[in-house]
Formats: structure tokens, C-alpha cells, sequence
């Protein structure tokens, strides 16, 4: 039996990067300044009554996306909705069949959690969408869970509520469940497509105010279930971090009722930088991609192989970070996020094509 891997190497990796002064890395927009919200010290609370499965909040979050409270299970960041989800799903031994490319964190999570991984393909021919055809051929009787990220994390590529309602259809054969990991699904802005828990009891889905909303530090994130799973997760979470911390969730329920105003600026922020990137893959020879159409990443290719020297060289000469492909099993590509301000971006992607321009 192989031995048990108890980390993310990727996550490590990401968390240990010195900063770059353009970080084309980043998947996530600029931070929202706390100062921004109407807050005062009364609003915050540190008392532990209030706090247990923190109705407000849970109210919050289901109003947003159209989920009864009794569907949601609050957790720090999507990390640890994904990490409690899998752990409630997951008895090891269970056949999981995963996405590659794939966020690593999950990948390593169902291992950890002593899971047989499968993998299906999200073909980079046809721009990493998710295809049923290629879910069916990989699934089997003994599969009990899919994973999927939507949108995708690397590329951005985008499934549609008929794509993912006919994955749900294929697990639901064999008696699987289906994970949708929704971190990014909000930066779609031109899409209005729902959270797939709407598909049915089937779907678990996860998400938070990070990726979308500059609002990372919250660690505001949650899951969708069926209310017999958000209890086991409510209640296996006794076990992990028992609760929130209250401020946290004070200053979360007030970033709902702003939501608007947090995130009014980035729509046309990403649409801006997409539409940069994409002229600047276009005027690159020496890169195959697809052009952004969504969200916050892509995962383009380099035509010179593993991309270790180009990550190495933007670092040195370039002050420029991008996350290397090897970290998505795919070493000649290379993650790179739009979310930084138009002009660091610019100014970032004018720094790649020097590098790029240097490397044979
Ligand atoms: C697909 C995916 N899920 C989850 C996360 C973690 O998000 P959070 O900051 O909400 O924990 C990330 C962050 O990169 C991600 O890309």
C-alpha cells in the first residue's frame, strides 16, 4: 500500500512564494479594504452564544444563491468546506473519480482521506471543458464520488447547467455523488448561472467571498447539501474547528449586505484584463491557448516545454510570478490570474513577453 501523503505540496508551495511585484499568480481580484464597509466596534462580537451554525449568516448565504438555511454549512474558506465535504463523503477505499487538470488541494484531500482516485480528462484540445462523455467513460459501479471545480481551476473553462446536470445524471446511475468545487463560478458575470445544488440532493457544492470578492481574510466560505449531509458536517465539524470565529462572522454578514458595492468594480475589471490577455496571446507565437471568456484564470502553453526556465527567469530578471503548469500535472503550461489592477497587469504581461521573447 502506498504511504499516505498528510499535506498540499501545492499549498505550501503558494503560501511560501516570496511576493512578486507583478503577480500574474494571483487567482483572486484586489483586496476589498475593510474600510470600505460601514463598520463600528459594536458591530463585531466575540460572544460564543451567538454563534453555533450562525443562523444570520447561514441566512445570508442562502439568500444570496436561492438555498434554504438548512442547506448550508459554514466553514473557514473553501479550503475547509472542501476538506469537511470530503471527509463526510469520502470512507477510505472509496472510488473517486477527479478532474485533470485539477486544484491540487483536492486531489491530495481524497488521498489523505484514503480515497482510490480516478482520474477523467478535461481535454486542453477542446479548451478543458467539462464533457460527460469523458465522465462516463471513466466512471464505474464502485465510484461513489465525482470532483469537479466550476469554473475550472486552472483554465476558467466554464460548464453550463445542461453539461453538469448530465454528470450529475451519470454518478446518480451508479450511486455517486457530485462535488462542485464554486470558488470562481461567481467571476462568470455574463452567464447568471446558479449553484448546481439546484441540480438536486446529489450535488454538494462549496465556495466563499475570496476568489470574486477581494475578501479573502473573512475566510467566509460554505457548502450546499442535502440537510441530512450538512448535518453529518455540522456535526463532524465538532470535531474540527467546532465554530467560526465570531468577528469573522459579523463582518461576513455585513459583506452580504454590501455585496454589490464590493464587488461593483470587477466585472468590467475582468473584462478589461481579459480582453488584455487576449490580445497578448494572440500576439505570441510562441504560446497556444484558449482566449479568456470567463472568470479569473487561464493555463496556457508554452511551445518550449517545461516552463521552469520561464518561471525562473520572471522571478530573477522580471519581479513577475506566474504558478507553474507542474502544479496541474501539465509542466509546459502555466497558470496566470487577471485579477490584479489593468495597469500592474499590463505592465506584467509586458514583462512575460520580454521573458518569453528570451527563452528559445
Ligand atoms: C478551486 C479552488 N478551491 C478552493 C480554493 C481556496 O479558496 P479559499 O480561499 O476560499 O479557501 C482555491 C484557491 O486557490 C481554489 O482555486
Amino acid at each position: 500500500m502506498s504511504k499516505r501523503v498528510m499535506r498540499s505540496d501545492y499549498m505550501h508551495w503558494a503560501k511560501n512564494q516570496p511576493p512578486a511585484r507583478f503577480d500574474l499568480g494571483s487567482s483572486e481580484v484586489p483586496h476589498y479594504k475593510l474600510d470600505r464597509l460601514p463598520i463600528t466596534i459594536a458591530d463585531l462580537e466575540l460572544d460564543g452564544a451567538s454563534r453555533h451554525r450562525y443562523l444570520p449568516l447561514r441566512q445570508a448565504i442562502g439568500d444570496k444563491y436561492g438555498v434554504a438555511p438548512d442547506h448550508v454549512v459554514t466553514a473557514d474558506g473553501t479550503s475547509m468546506a472542501n476538506f469537511l465535504a470530503l471527509a463526510t463523503l469520502i470512507t477510505p477505499g472509496d472510488e473517486v473519480l477527479i478532474e485533470h487538470p485539477v486544484y491540487e488541494p483536492l486531489l491530495a484531500a481524497a488521498g489523505f482521506l484514503g480515497a482510490r482516485v480516478k482520474r477523467f480528462v478535461r481535454s486542453p484540445d477542446e479548451g478543458f471543458r467539462l464533457d460527460p462523455d469523458a465522465v462516463a467513460q471513466a466512471l464505474t459501479p464502485a465510484t461513489r464520488l465525482v470532483i469537479i471545480t466550476n469554473l475550472h481551476n486552472p483554465s476558467g473553462a466554464y460548464a453550463d447547467e445542461a453539461t453538469l446536470r448530465e454528470v450529475g445524471e451519470l454518478a446518480a446511475r451508479v450511486g455517486a455523488r457530485v462535488l462542485v468545487d464554486e470558488v470562481y463560478l461567481d467571476s462568470a458575470f455574463d452567464r447568471s448561472s446558479r449553484s448546481a445544488i439546484h441540480l438536486g440532493d446529489h450535488f454538494i457544492c462549496t465556495s466563499s467571498l475570496t476568489k470574486v470578492y477581494g475578501l479573502s481574510g473573512l475566510r467566509c466560505g460554505w457548502i450546499f447539501a442535502a440537510p441530512p449531509l450538512a448535518e453529518a458536517m455540522w456535526r463532524l465539524n465538532e470535531l474540527f474547528g467546532v465554530a467560526q470565529a465570531h468577528p469573522a462572522e459579523r463582518l461576513s454578514c455585513i459583506a452580504f449586505e454590501r455585496l454589490s458595492e464590493v464587488v461593483a468594480e470587477t466585472p468590467a475589471l475582468l473584462a478589461r484584463n481579459r480582453g488584455l490577455y487576449n490580445g497578448f496571446l494572440e500576439s505570441r507565437d510562441d504560446l497556444a491557448g484558449t482566449p479568456m471568456t470567463d472568470g479569473i484564470t487561464t493555463f496556457p502553453r508554452w511551445r518550449g516545454g517545461d516552463v521552469e526556465p520561464l518561471r525562473a527567469l520572471l522571478r530573477a530578471d522580471y519581479d513577475t510570478s506566474v504558478v507553474p503548469g507542474r502544479w496541474f500535472e501539465m509542466p509546459d503550461r502555466f497558470r496566470l490570474g487577471v485579477g490584479s489592477p489593468t495597469e500592474r497587469l499590463e505592465e506584467g504581461l509586458a514583462r512575460l513577453g520580454a521573458a518569453l521573447d528570451r527563452l528559445p
